[in-house]
């Protein structure tokens, strides 16, 4: 039976307030708020571009939201152009200290190390500062015109990366969109409490196909993510079907999940969050090392993004070494613990990749 929910904020244990019906861009449960739904039969669904639980009764987005939070009142206006003007200030200053020191370095005057140190330093004095007048997640979008600054820097000085995936592995899998006749499948795969353990958000108790249901319908609003099922072959050797060599007998089938998140883009710069899991039967067999490369790079293609990053739990070795393999570096910044506790991620750090050091060939864009 449908609960009927309160219509008035309800008070939480820690006395805190919860208004069942706010918006959803107003956040994801956190955990008290999510036991309370638990307790109280409230409906929720997995947002998956938050990558949270949300309540189903959250307000439509089509009708309050636009494609990211726009000030309502000429204070909060000022507020926001404040931000973007300030960001775009510290952004220049930094790309200005990396220019001086980029021809030190060249001059062999001043190790790379150091530059690079000092760089940090000065992005690190600017993330403080902006702590004072703005919230963790403005510092946070900040922080990316900081660092891509910094990329660029290391790009110039050093030379691009030349990230790229292994052309052959692109055969083996395929992404697609989730369609709403995968929700059986989608639940045998995400429906299993070990798949969560390294996620940021609660295994919901029960897992039905009409929560698979409701996740691929909430993912599939499209303006700020793109969550694609990985597709795989068939193929007829040994005891494990899935594999990369053999035949094919053409049957395909997802294995898990990427998804990528835009953040509000920022003194022209635009991060995404990545985000990615596959079925527990499907861990170990290298399918992710091959996978996340090819994600990320037809992301960036896909996408005018400059820098990809997700938070991974510090002590998942198999995702933190599947993000290394796939060209991401570990990404400290001032703030980190702070901004991972302010977007309930916490014991999460976080690995980042720049669109400078891929090789996005437009010839092969055909
Ligand atoms: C994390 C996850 C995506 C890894 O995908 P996968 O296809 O199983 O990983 P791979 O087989 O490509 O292995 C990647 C590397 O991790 C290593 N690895 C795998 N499992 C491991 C484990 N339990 N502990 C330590 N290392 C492990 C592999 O040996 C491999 O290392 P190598 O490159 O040195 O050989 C998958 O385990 C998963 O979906 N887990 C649950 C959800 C999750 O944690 N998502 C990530 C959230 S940030």
């Amino acid at each position: 039976m449908t609960p009927i929910l309160a219509q008035e904020p309800v008070t939480l244990p820690s006395g805190r307030t919860f208004d069942l019906y706010r918006s959803r861009w107003d956040g994801v449960l956190d955990h008290e708020e999510f036991e309370y739904c638990r307790q109280h039969g409230i409906p929720i669904a997995y947002d998956c571009a938050q990558i949270g639980w949300v309540t189903q009764t959250f307000r439509d987005e089509s009708i309050e939201l636009p494609s990211y939070p726009v000030p309502t009142n000429r204070a909060a206006a000022s507020m926001t152009m404040d931000l973007e003007s300030r960001a775009i200030e510290l952004r220049h200053q930094l790309a200005k200290e990396a220019g001086k020191l980029q021809i030190e370095v060249s001059q062999h005057r001043l190790s790379l190390d150091l530059a690079l140190e000092r760089l940090e330093f000065v992005a690190a004095t600017a993330m403080k500062q902006l702590a004072k007048a703005f919230s963790l997640a403005d510092c946070d979008l900040c922080h990316w015109g900081l660092k891509s600054a910094i990329a660029e820097f290391l790009g110039a000085v050093r030379g691009p990366l030349q990230l790229r995936p292994n052309g052959s592995d692109s055969k083996a899998f395929e992404f697609r969109p989730w369609a709403p006749d995968d929700a059986e499948i989608y639940t045998e795969l995400l429906g299993n409490e070990r798949v969560w353990q390294y996620l940021p958000e609660p295994f919901p108790s029960e897992f039905t196909t009409e929560t698979a249901r409701t996740l691929i319908e909430v993912g599939a609003f499209s303006f700020h993510h793109e969550a694609v099922a990985i597709d795989v072959e068939r193929r007829n050797i040994g005891q494990n079907l899935l594999r990369f060599d053999g035949p094919s007998d053409g049957v395909r089938r997802p294995i898990g999940q990427c998804l990528l998140r835009f953040d509000r883009p920022l003194a022209g710069v635009r991060a995404s969050e990545v985000a990615y899991w596959l079925g527990e039967e499907h861990w170990g067999q290298g399918w992710m090392s091959r996978v996340l490369p090819e994600f990320t790079y037809r992301s960036f293609r896909r996408h005018s993004i400059d820098v990809i990053y997700a938070w991974i739990m510090e002590d998942n070795k198999a995702s933190i070494r599947v993000a290394e393999r796939a060209g991401y570096r570990r990404e400290p910044c001032a703030l980190e613990t702070h901004i991972a506790e302010s977007l309930r991620r916490p014991g999460f750090v976080r690995y980042a990749t720049y669109r400078v050091d891929w090789m996005l060939d437009a010839a092969e864009e055909s």
